[in-house]
């Protein structure tokens, strides 16, 4: 006689496998918790992040940079860390984001934020270990992307930073993408309340 709540317990164990990919998007989790995006060429998956980040504002600075943070993380594919730092006079220091805990504190002009804020330009880098004074928040990190943010007078405010466990995550399209994701947010924020 078959047993019924064996078999529906062996039906959920068989789907739960058919649902974890060979390579989970986020590291140490399940397909579940794929990324959203991920099926979407890259000129939509980022008009839709866009889009998806321009809805989430509500006017309450560290609400909405919280949000925004969480929703490229919940988005983009290959993604290990996804968030802000700030900037506080000569410093960066770390705002909302998603992912493991990470340096608090970073100088301008050191690390890959701190590049991309005395340079004024986003930093593409394929392999994090090939970058001079690359710094190392979480081990996994192996490329990453850091966007400049500006406030509406054009003085750069904070960084957005995504790391990826992945070689080469991140090209020009990848930029391009994501620094209009930036322009859909930064001029919306009171910089002040952060
Ligand atoms: N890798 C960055 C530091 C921040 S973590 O990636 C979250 C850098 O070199 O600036």
């Amino acid at each position: 006689m078959r047993d019924a709540h064996a078999d529906a317990h062996a039906d959920a164990r068989a789907d739960a496998r058919a649902d974890v990919p060979d390579r989970p998007d986020r590291p140490g989790t399940a397909g579940a918790d794929a990324a959203l995006g991920a099926g979407l060429p890259k000129r939509e998956r980022y008009e839709e992040l866009r889009s998806r980040v321009s809805g989430l504002l509500e006017g309450d600075a560290l609400a909405d940079l919280a949000n925004v943070a969480a929703a490229v993380y919940e988005w983009l594919p290959d993604l290990n860390w996804a968030g802000f730092y700030l900037r506080r006079g000569d410093e960066l220091v770390l705002g909302p984001f998603q992912g493991r805990p990470a340096c608090v504190r970073i100088a301008v002009g050191s690390g890959v934020c701190g590049t991309a804020v005395a340079t004024g330009e986003a930093q593409v880098v394929r392999d994090v270990h090939a970058f001079p004074g690359h710094i190392a928040c979480d081990p996994r990190s192996r490329s990453e992307i850091v966007i400049p943010v500006r406030d509406v007078r054009g003085t750069i405010v904070a960084v957005l930073d995504l790391d990826s466990d992945r070689a080469a995550t991140f090209d020009r399209s990848d930029r391009d993408g994501l620094e209009t994701v930036v322009d859909a947010f930064a001029s919306r924020i009171d910089w002040t309340r952060v």
